[in-house]
C-alpha cells in the first residue's frame, strides 16, 4: 500500500461566485456571516475564497489545522490582510506585527496583564459597574451596546491607565473609533482598488483616523511635558526602550499601542457583555440558575477577586456567550515562505484566514450549534484541539484574556443582581460582522431587581 504521506492532497476547492475585479466581495458585503458559514457546509478542510483578486485567501475551517496554524506557524506567518487594514488605524503595534517584532512589543505590555495587577483592578471594576448602573433610569430604554462600550472604556481607562488618560479623552475617541473600526472591517472584504475611490466613505474614514492619533498624541504630549509618572500603561511605555535601538519608544510606537488596547479592551468585551445580557433574557431559567449561584456565594457582598472561580454557573453562561456569539469573523494570517499545512504546501504569499463564529457554530463538535446551552461545557471543553479559540492560540492569543474574564464577571455580578433587563418590544436583534461580530443594536429596558417577580416571591 502507499505510505499515506505520498497521497497527493486533493486540490484545494475554490469558493464559487468570485467576480473579476472584486473576487467575492458582492457575497460577502451582502452577508459575509452567512457567506463564511456556507463555506463550513459546502467545503472541506481548506477553501480559497478571492478577497483582493489576484491573493488566494484560503480559508482553514479544520480544527487541527486552525490549530497548526495559530501556533505550530505561529512564527513563521506573517498576520495577513485584516491586521493590515487594522495597521491602517493602529500603525505597528503588538497586534499588528509578527515575528520577532511582536515578541519585542508584548514583552512591553506584559506586565500590565499579570496576576498582581489583575487583583488590583477588580475592586476599580467594581466601582466603575455600579456608576454606571447608578445611572439607569427604571423603565427608560437603553441602548445597551453603547453603555457597554462606555462601562468597558471606564475600566479600561481606570485600570491599566489608571493615572494619565482622562476620561474625556477616551470619551472623544469613541466616535472616531467606531467609524474607523466599521471602516476597517467593510476593507477587508474590499478589493484594496476601492480605498483609492475619493468617495465619502474613504473621506470619513481618513478622517476619523487622523482624529484618532491627534488626541491620543496630545494626551502623551502632555504626560510627556509634565513628566509625571503614574506607575501606569503609558507611564511604563514611556520609560521602555526600543531594544534595537536602546532609545525611548517614539510618540508614534507609543500611540499605537495605547490605540491597540483601547480598541482590543472594549470592543470585545463590550459586545460579549451586550450578547450575555441578551441571552438571559431570553432564557430565565438560565438568570434564575445564576442568580442563585450569585446570592448562594455573595449574598449581600460585593464580588472580590476570590470569587471569580467561585462562579460556575456564571463562568458557563460566559463561555457559551464566546461561543454562540463570537467577536472574531475573519482572522487572519499570511505565509512568508512555502509553508506546510497538513498535506498542502502553500505558496509564499498566500493568505490564510478563520472564522470563529462559524467555527463555534459547527454541528460537528456543537449539537443543536445554535441553541444558547451553557450546560454543555458542564464536563469542561470536551471539544476537539483548535475547535473553541475564544482567545486564539499560540504567540498571538489574546494578552488580555485574564483581564477580560475578571471584567465580565465583576460586571455580571454586580449588574445582575441590580437589575432585569428586558428586551424592549419589537425588536430583532441581529448580529452585524465589521471589525467584529456585534448586535446591530439592542435596546432593552431596565427594571430594578426588587421589582421583579423573583424578588417580591423572595
Ligand atoms: C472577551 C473579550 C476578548 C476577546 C474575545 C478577545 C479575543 C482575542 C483574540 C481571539 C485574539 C487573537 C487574535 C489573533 O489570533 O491574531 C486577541 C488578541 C489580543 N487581544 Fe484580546 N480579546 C478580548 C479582550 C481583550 C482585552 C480586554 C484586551 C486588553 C485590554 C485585549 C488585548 C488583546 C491584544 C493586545 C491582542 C494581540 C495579542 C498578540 O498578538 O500578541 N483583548 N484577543
Amino acid at each position: 500500500m502507499t505510505p499515506v504521506t505520498l497521497v497527493a492532497p486533493p486540490p484545494i476547492p475554490r469558493a464559487a461566485g468570485s467576480l473579476p475585479l472584486l473576487g467575492h466581495a458582492v457575497q460577502l458585503f451582502r452577508d459575509n456571516l452567512a457567506f463564511i458559514a456556507s463555506l463550513r457546509e459546502k467545503y472541506g478542510p481548506l477553501v480559497e475564497i478571492t478577497l483582493q483578486p489576484g491573493t488566494r485567501t484560503i480559508v482553514v475551517q479544520d480544527p487541527a489545522l486552525i490549530r497548526t496554524m495559530l501556533t505550530d506557524l505561529g512564527p513563521s506567518l506573517d498576520k495577513g490582510r485584516f491586521f493590515e487594514k487594522m495597521g491602517q488605524l493602529l500603525g505597528e503595534s503588538v497586534v499588528t506585527v509578527a515575528g520577532q517584532e511582536h515578541v519585542r512589543k508584548r514583552r512591553q505590555l506584559q506586565p500590565a496583564f499579570g496576576r498582581p495587577e489583575i487583583a488590583r483592578y477588580v475592586d476599580v471594576m467594581r466601582g466603575e459597574v455600579n456608576a454606571t448602573i447608578e445611572a439607569w433610569t427604571p423603565g427608560r430604554a437603553l441602548d445597551v451596546r453603547e453603555s457597554m462600550i462606555k462601562l468597558s472604556l471606564d475600566m479600561l481607562v481606570k485600570t491599566v491607565f489608571s493615572g494619565s488618560l482622562d476620561a474625556a479623552t477616551f470619551r472623544r475617541l469613541r466616535e472616531d473609533l467606531s467609524v474607523v473600526l466599521d471602516g476597517v472591517g467593510v476593507r477587508v472584504m474590499l478589493p484594496d482598488w476601492v480605498e483609492r475611490l475619493p468617495i465619502a466613505f474613504n473621506r470619513r474614514f481618513a478622517r476619523a483616523r487622523d482624529g484618532v492619533r491627534v488626541t491620543i498624541g496630545n494626551a502623551i504630549a502632555a504626560l510627556q511635558t509634565s513628566g509625571h509618572d503614574t506607575g501606569d500603561m503609558l507611564s511604563m511605555l514611556l520609560r521602555a526602550e526600543d531594544e534595537t535601538t536602546g532609545r525611548p519608544l517614539t510618540e508614534e510606537q507609543i500611540c499605537s499601542e495605547i490605540l491597540t488596547l483601547a480598541l482590543a479592551g472594549t470592543e470585545n468585551t463590550a459586545t460579549v457583555l451586550s450578547w450575555v445580557l441578551y441571552e438571559l433574557d431570553r432564557h430565565p431559567a438560565i438568570e434564575t440558575r445564576v442568580l442563585a449561584e450569585l446570592d448562594e456565594v455573595l449574598g449581600d457582598r460585593p464580588v472580590t477577586l476570590d470569587d471569580i472561580t467561585r462562579l460556575p454557573c456564571l463562568g458557563r453562561v460566559i463561555t457559551e456567550a464566546l461561543r454562540l456569539h463570537h467577536t472574531g469573523w475573519l482572522v487572519t494570517r499570511r505565509t512568508m515562505h512555502e509553508t506546510r499545512l497538513g498535506p498542502w504546501t502553500l505558496p509564499a504569499g498566500t493568505e490564510l484566514a478563520y472564522c470563529q463564529h462559524a467555527l463555534h457554530r459547527d454541528p460537528a463538535f456543537y449539537p443543536e450549534p445554535l441553541t444558547f446551552d451553557p450546560d454543555r461545557w458542564l464536563d469542561g471543553n470536551q471539544t476537539p484541539p483548535g475547535a473553541f479559540v475564544p482567545f486564539g492560540a499560540g504567540k498571538h492569543k489574546c494578552i488580555g484574556d485574564r483581564f477580560a474574564m475578571t471584567e465580565l464577571i465583576t460586571a455580571l455580578a454586580t449588574l445582575l443582581r441590580r437589575w432585569k433587563l428586558e428586551l424592549a418590544p419589537g425588536q430583532t436583534v441581529r448580529p452585524v460582522a465589521r471589525a467584529t461580530v456585534r448586535p446591530r443594536t439592542l435596546v432593552m429596558i431596565p427594571r430594578p431587581r426588587s421589582d421583579t417577580a423573583r424578588d417580591k416571591a423572595a
